[in-house]
């Protein structure tokens, strides 16, 4: 059989609704400038489908930087690897900052979080290891714990007592194999925005020995007093062993950063095969991620905006009936009940009607026949957007109702 045709006939989740989706649910282009209002088939919609959450992504003086950081080095410098020549001051500056603010020894600057997770993971275990790790772990979390050759554990959704099970599971594999357990959680897990229990993580280490690697894609910046992250908001850092982040969501940018003991990010920095083999992050990022820093260290302003804008939409989908589960973070997911069709049906009235745009998640990322609207709020956004929002989800209800009861 052809390769090529066998793939043609091949049917996938999401490939399968390319046809009826693409360019609206699936691939929509969003034009005008990134904010809170951005342009969606030639008209104007409130925003609220990007991860901008400090709203630096359209900063005038962040802006103003990059151009001027682009200007002074292009997009291409370094070139390689940081291993054979792609090292600068610059790279280490931001590594020995970062490292700081997050109160661990030593960082290393990652080119892409996604690799980068991938990475981490499978440079932090061998064989004889057993890696246990959160049932709703991001696809970067299972793609490096699917390179794992060793035994891996999954346990229920922030659920301490299917951990402390899979641990002792755990516990007895390493007692034939002699090696060790790496546990696996989100700061703050994307799609229901609740923060990982990572104070009863840690504590389950009083009687269970084993290393915990944070994924705070979406807590670094948004969490913490100044933006350090869940752990920090949680008052747990140093009981985090690797602590990473990206710039993909708070400093609306490309790269992220690994953290930890100086001995482990040795060990990562010689051993990270998505480090090794591909290109360094260009000049601009590195630069534009030591301003972004700096920004978190000297104000919390950006932080405080988004907390109010949050708060404001959380309470009043809260207030007129919706369902936000139990977010304790900036996402903001909307529970419904429906079938796909249904979900199309709603996303489309929001956008054509009401010029809301809003991301949903649908089968097969979350279980047949329930929908999520999901809302990222930013410091960008203003409380008459959350205002004029809140209202478009009021007049929604009889709509989303005789679509699907929602009892
Ligand atoms: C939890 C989590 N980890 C990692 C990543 C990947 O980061 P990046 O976009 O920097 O590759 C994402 C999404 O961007 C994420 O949500």
């Amino acid at each position: 059989m052809d390769l090529f045709d066998k793939i043609n006939h091949r049917h996938g989740p999401l490939k399968d609704y390319a046809a009826s989706s693409e360019g609206y649910y699936m691939f929509p282009k969003l034009e005008g400038e990134l904010g809170p209002r951005m342009i969606f088939n030639g008209e104007e919609v409130i925003m609220w489908s990007i991860n901008d959450y400090l709203g630096l992504g359209n900063n005038p003086e962040v802006r103003k930087r990059d151009a001027e950081s682009a200007a002074k080095w292009g997009l291409s410098y370094p070139m390689g690897s940081r291993m054979m020549s792609g090292h600068t001051h610059k790279h280490e500056q931001f590594q020995n900052e970062i490292a700081e603010f997050e109160g661990k020894e030593s960082a290393f600057l990652l080119n892409y979080g996604y690799q980068g997770v991938v990475s981490i993971v499978q440079s932090l275990v061998d064989r004889h290891d057993v890696i246990v790790y959160d049932y709703e772990s991001h696809a970067c979390i299972v793609d490096g714990v699917s390179l794992h050759l060793g035994k891996r554990f999954v346990y229920d959704h922030n659920d301490m007592g299917s951990l402390k099970k899979q641990l002792e599971r755990a516990e007895k594999v390493i007692e034939i194999t002699g090696g060790a357990i790496l546990v696996i959680s989100e700061g703050v897990f994307g799609m229901r925005g609740d923060q990982g229990k990572l104070k009863e993580i840690v504590a389950l280490k009083k009687d269970h020995s084993f290393r915990l690697f944070i994924d705070d894609a979406h807590g670094f910046g948004t969490l913490g007093s100044q933006g350090q992250g869940t752990s920090y908001e949680q008052g747990v850092q140093d009981e985090i062993d690797i602590y990473f982040a990206t710039f993909a969501k708070s400093f609306a940018s490309i790269g992220a950063f690994v953290a930890s003991t100086k001995e482990i990010i040795l060990h990562l920095q010689y051993t990270m095969r998505s480090q090794i083999f591909a290109k360094s992050l260009p000049m601009p990022m590195v630069e534009g991620a030591l301003y972004k820093l700096q920004l978190l260290r000297e104000s919390t302003e950006n932080k405080d905006k988004l907390w109010t804008i949050a708060n404001a939409l959380q309470t009043g989908l809260t207030k007129i009936g919706y369902n936000i589960g139990n977010t304790n973070s900036a996402v903001t997911p909307v529970y419904l009940k429906g079938s796909i069709e249904d979900a199309r049906k709603i996303v489309e009235e929001m956008r054509e009607k009401y010029r809301i745009f809003t991301s949903m998640v649908v089968y097969p990322v979350i279980p047949k026949g329930m929908i999520v609207l999901r809302i990222i709020p930013t410091a960008a956004h203003t409380m008459k957007e959350v205002d004029e929002t809140l209202e478009v989800f009021e007049k929604m209800k009889p709509f989303i109702a005789a679509l699907a009861p929602q009892e």
